[in-house]
């Protein structure tokens, strides 16, 4: 680690033990991880902890529900959590839960501090009670009539069907959503926080700028409207903690919530001895930073209540929180019922993560506006920059090092101002990365992706490949090829880990770390190339939806979705492909860019294809006997784009033009008609 190496602690909200992770929720975690990553790319000591949120009204009623304890359930939602985030290559140093000694005893802690300050006080209130489950109700729980347009089966605080917003007491005949009784009112006494001692701290504290522009406009609003006391208390029945100092009274669930990153990263302490749990939390230490990932609906709780907690406890502060909007789908809110209400499993089940990572990156900003998931641009944006530019330039280039230099890079660098240019970009693209701005750093990447293209188009290796003498050079273009790859597959490292991975592999190199770019490799060996990125199917993403709509009719929240079984052909009859096998075939429009014969061969033209998207491959076809090169260059065709290359006499053929006819002159090639454009899909 160098000597300016950063401490940094950084955390994404804690998800609700109470549900399975989605597509929305996977923005945040995703954001941060990319964060964490690159953070620990530059050589800095970072760590990325979280947790299950699992306490609350919500979590203790459906457990009653499913007929188990509240722990059992939060038991087995943590693992389903894990497990999606793992899949999701989303590397937590800690993944915790708040339902935990370490959170007990900090939130007891942090709790204690406030009150011997003089931050808490008791008032009695009046609350909505059932009195058939002898519980105090929270107005999420209360069901009625809307007051304002008649509506039946409204919650207690917002109807769906006019949106008029209102308290649960205006309701027309309420009943509790837990019994159907008719909610009584009952006293009670709270525990309140009094966030007015802390108005002062506060506002110089946004000032200061630990929070976002957008964030501390939100936040005068709440000035002036004036700090409320802030109710952290609730009766029995409650899963959660009990307060020290009030029997039959619980922490709410938002005091622990945030506490829990504190109880994490003190697990993560006692697992690794090297960590000083006070070096990062005691008040005024300046040798570490704590940043928070939330997301846009919980700022208050981020950026008032728990900095002010913090403080009245003799905690230290947050360097910053990053908020970020919500997600949309088809620029609409998720939807169950339209299936876009997609969950990491279900996601998992048709899709190769990489390519959400990667669609999320290029869409985020710093700032709190929404980001849309649109459908048709995500597979476009992925197949063209993943796969068509990006693992391109390994695959145009990897072949002939393999089979012509025995896996062996040239001794030297062709272009070295290329490759300078390459590293020189490496500081402004660091830079949007460590200012979130990760749609800036993945379009200066793509941009050098481009030149890389450009270069290997300029030199056509697989023209030099053919000609006498010419050796020396085909090896320089393409260990230049491979080294531009290098660089390029670093910079994306922190939004693409696994196939960053899957590279280092390939190159046989170690992990690699943003310094060690600047070094090329030379007479270096690397191993077999192995598709790093397939292109996303459009089936693939509409059997995703199909299988949330079915899922949503069925809707048992905490279920695995159903895994899809495929369509199976008759295997005994060997006349029959599958429907399967078929959606397999990649067909192309594909224009022939250049036409030629090949020497000694008397049936082949040798052709260039462009499949779009800077997208060019080699192929030889059996049509000499009906074509002349001349009367083929500009012409439009139809290619297999996804055969595997095949090596022939005359050099490697990448992919099939298809043709009909009994043969010799008489045979054409499929011409499609005008309007269709090289890279489009046959259907
Ligand atoms: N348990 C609280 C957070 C406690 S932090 C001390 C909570 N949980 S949550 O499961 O509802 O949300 C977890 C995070 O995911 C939040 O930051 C939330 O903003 C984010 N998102 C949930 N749905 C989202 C979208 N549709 N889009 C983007 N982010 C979303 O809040
Ligand atoms: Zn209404």
């Amino acid at each position: 680690m160098s000597q300016n190496a950063r401490k940094i602690l950084v955390t994404s909200a804690l998800p609700y033990a109470n549900g399975p992770i989605h597509i929305g929720h996977l923005v945040e975690y995703i954001q941060t991880d990319i964060w964490s990553r690159f953070q620990k790319m530059r050589g800095h000591e970072c760590w990325y902890v979280c947790a299950d949120d699992a306490h609350g009204t919500p979590i203790m009623l459906h457990a009653r529900k499913l007929g188990i304890e509240p722990e059992e359930l939060i038991e087995r939602i943590w693992k389903e959590h894990n497990q999606d985030f793992s899949d999701f290559a989303v590397a937590f140093d800690n993944y915790y839960s708040t339902h935990s000694p370490e959170n007990q005893e900090m939130a007891n802690l942090i709790y204690e501090n406030n009150r011997d300050a003089g931050h808490i006080e008791r008032k009695t209130i009046s609350q909505a009670f059932d009195p058939e489950a002898n519980m105090f109700l929270p107005d999420r729980f209360i069901k009625g009539t809307c007051p304002k347009c008649g509506t039946d089966d409204q919650y207690g605080d917002n109807c769906e069907a006019c949106g008029a917003t209102y308290s649960p007491t205006d309701l027309k005949n309420p009943v509790s959503a837990v019994s159907g009784a008719t909610p009584t009112e009952k006293d009670s006494e709270h525990l309140f926080f009094q966030l007015s001692d802390f108005e002062q701290m506060l506002k110089q504290w946004h000032k200061a700028g630990h929070v976002q522009e957008e964030m501390a406009n939100k936040m005068d609003e709440w000035f002036e409207a004036g700090l409320s006391d802030w109710d952290i208390s609730r009766d029995a029945p409650y899963f959660g903690f009990e307060i020290p100092d009030a029997p039959g009274k619980y922490f709410y669930v938002w005091l622990d919530a945030p506490i829990g990153y504190i109880a994490s990263f003190r697990n993560l302490c006692a697992k690794n001895d090297a960590l000083d749990f006070d070096e990062f939390w005691k008040a005024g230490t300046k040798t570490t930073e704590l940043y928070h990932f939330i997301g846009k609906d919980i700022i208050n709780f981020h950026a008032l209540f728990w900095p002010a907690m913090l403080h009245g406890a003799g905690f230290r502060m947050p360097n910053a929180v990053f908020a970020h909007g919500f997600l949309t789908v088809d620029g609409a809110k998720m939807s169950k019922s339209r299936g876009t209400f997609i969950k990491a499993r279900t996601y998992l089940h048709h899709l190769n993560p990489e390519y959400l990572r990667y669609y999320f990156a290029a869409k985020l900003g710093s700032g709190v506006d929404d980001i849309d998931l649109n459908l048709e641009d995500f597979q476009q944006r992925v197949n063209s920059d993943l796969v068509g530019k990006v693992v391109n330039i390994a695959s145009r280039n990897a072949g002939f090092i393999k089979k012509r230099f025995a896996g062996k890079l040239s001794d030297k660098i062709a272009e070295p101002q290329l490759f300078q240019s390459f590293i020189d970009a490496g500081d402004s693209i660091a830079e949007h990365y460590e200012k979130r701005e990760y749609s800036r750093a993945v379009r200066e990447i793509m941009a050098l992706a481009d030149k890389a293209n450009q270069y290997i188009d300029d030199k056509k290796p697989w023209v030099i490949a053919k000609e006498d003498g010419k050796d020396r050079e085909l090896h320089d273009i393409c260990s230049m090829g491979i080294n531009l790859f290098r660089v390029l597959i670093g910079y994306l490292r922190p939004i693409l880990p696994t196939t960053a991975q899957a590279s280092e592999q390939f190159l046989q190199v170690e992990p690699l770390s943003w310094d060690a770019l600047a070094t090329p490799l030379t007479g270096h060996e690397i191993a077999k190339f192995k598709p790093l990125m397939t292109r996303i199917e459009r089936e693939k993403i509409d059997a995703m939806v199909e299988a949330e709509k079915h899922s949503a009719e069925k809707s048992e929240p905490s279920k695995p979705a159903a895994k899809q079984k495929p369509e199976q052909a008759n295997e005994t009859d060997s006349n029959y492909i599958s429907f399967d096998d078929f959606t397999k075939v990649d067909l192309r429009i594909a224009k022939i860019v250049e036409a030629s014969h090949v020497e000694g061969a008397d049936k082949l033209l040798q052709l260039t294809l462009d499949i779009g998207e800077e997208n060019t491959r080699n192929v030889f076809a059996g049509i000499k006997s009906a074509y002349a090169p001349e009367d083929l260059s500009g012409k439009l065709t139809v290619m297999v784009a996804n055969l595997a290359p095949r090596k022939m006499k005359f050099g490697v053929s990448e992919g099939m033009v298809l043709a009909a006819g009994p043969g010799g002159k008489e045979l054409y090639i499929l011409e499609p008609t005008d309007g269709a454009k090289p890279g489009m899909k046959v259907k």
